[in-house]
């Protein structure tokens, strides 16, 4: 097809080197830095997987201390970015308000906008991962009209997420340390994936030298769509749909119609061909966290097992090679610890922060230059305007 290789959704085109994170889509693997997703979903916590993406190796006990530290000391935001939430009708999608207000940090951190400084970088990722829960949690608090909740540094990264979600100020609120754990581990299982939309779209945006926030911003847009982030929500609201068992054989021949747009939500990936292994430590911790809270009859959960069990059995599936991928089991997570369906992509894009600003900052650390695809036109010849 001419001077240019044609790879529409860039499914066999390599568009950067990276030692983030590593990928076997046949065998179900995933590494950071060399580390398998099942070790760390284990043996770590979220912020020491931030520190393993954003520096390449594991903390020394003493370098994480310092690192909690320095996250810690970030988890404020600017009092006149609070004022920018009463833009904003009550109703609005918790994601066009993180559209709005991530990139709005470029304007606070002035000095964040040096991205050639590797030190100016290393602060502003503490600034990212550090303000999220925070903006986050404002959202949630602002669509229900109770006041926002300051952080609490003294608190784990989950814990202080949770108690901005659901405290108020006028009642102790106590984390259930089981519920923190597993919001953690969601945290971690969705830390980082190579070179997905928002990754690229992050990278794509940074190789032309725009700052930091708005790049995250950029992918927190690409992020919010249901093929890629969007999809925990859209597995919440198709178990919703389908209601009730008896309809699932309905909701499977639509997926399976090629006259119907419809797709199983939490189902199949670009990359996977035989399991996601992010899901199957999402599926442990969905029954462990329904069992911990007495709801593992829940009739959602019902729903979503009888319908993996289906696909998992049925040709269609099994021949494309269609698994039940990280979002299948999120939602279910997310809701049963309480957090509303329209927050579940906002909490994908808390947890992707991470390996956002990790390739941003390894596009910056190294020769680079601004990315530029071309395309194969297929328009109109030359014309002339009619006289
Ligand atoms: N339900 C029904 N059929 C499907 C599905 C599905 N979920 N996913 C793919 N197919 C079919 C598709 O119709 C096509 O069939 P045919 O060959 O007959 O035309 C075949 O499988 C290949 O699909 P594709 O669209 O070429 O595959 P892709 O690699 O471009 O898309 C995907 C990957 C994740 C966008 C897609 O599987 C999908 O839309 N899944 C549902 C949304 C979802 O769960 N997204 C979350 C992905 S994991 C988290 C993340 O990355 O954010």
């Amino acid at each position: 097809k001419g001077l240019f290789t044609y790879d529409p959704g860039f499914v066999s085109t390599a568009a950067c080197e990276s030692k983030i994170t590593y990928i076997d889509g046949a065998n179900g693997i995933l590494l950071h830095r060399g580390y398998p997703i099942e070790q760390l979903a284990e043996k770590s916590d979220y912020l020491e997987v931030c520190y393993l993406l954003l520096n390449g190796e594991l903390p020394t006990a003493e370098q994480k201390e310092t690192f909690v530290n320095t996250v810690s000391n970030h988890t404020m935001v600017h009092e006149q970015l609070s004022q920018f939430f009463k833009g904003f009708r009550r109703d609005a999608h918790p994601m066009a308000i993180m559209c709005g207000v991530v990139g709005a940090l470029s304007a606070f951190y002035h000095d964040s906008l040096d991205i050639n400084n590797p030190h100016h970088r290393e602060v502003c990722a503490y600034r990212l991962i550090a303000k999220m829960p925070t903006l986050a949690a404002m959202c949630y608090k602002y669509s229900i009209g109770q006041p926002f909740m300051h952080p609490q540094n003294e608190l784990s990264y989950g814990e202080n997420f949770l108690r901005m979600m659901f405290g108020t100020p006028c009642s102790e609120y106590k984390v259930n340390p089981v519920l923190a754990r597993a919001m953690d581990r969601i945290f971690i299982l969705h830390a980082d994936h190579e070179q997905n939309a928002s990754t690229s779209t992050v990278r794509l945006a940074g190789s032309s030298g725009a700052n930091p926030f708005a790049c995250i911003a950029a992918g927190i847009a690409a992020l919010w769509g249901p093929a890629h982030g969007g999809a925990n929500e859209a597995v919440l609201t198709m178990l919703d749909e389908i209601g009730d068992e008896s309809n699932i054989a309905e909701f499977i021949e639509k997926a399976k119609d090629p006259n119907d747009p419809f797709r199983l939500m939490g189902f199949g990936h670009r990359v996977y061909r035989n399991f996601d292994p992010r899901a199957k430590v999402m599926k442990k911790t969905c029954d462990e966290v329904l069992a911990l809270l007495g709801i593992e009859n829940d009739p959602q959960l019902r729903i979503a097992k009888r319908l993996e069990q289906i696909a998992l059995e049925d040709d269609y599936f099994v021949q494309r090679k269609l698994y039940p991928n990280v979002d299948f089991y999120s939602g279910i997570i997310l809701k049963a610890i309480g957090i509303p369906t329209n927050m579940f992509t906002v909490i994908f894009a808390l947890s992707r922060t991470i390996g956002w600003i990790s390739h941003w900052n390894e596009f910056h650390s190294s020769p680079n230059k601004i990315g530029r695809p071309r395309q194969l036109y297929t328009g109109e010849k030359q014309r002339d305007y009619p006289a």
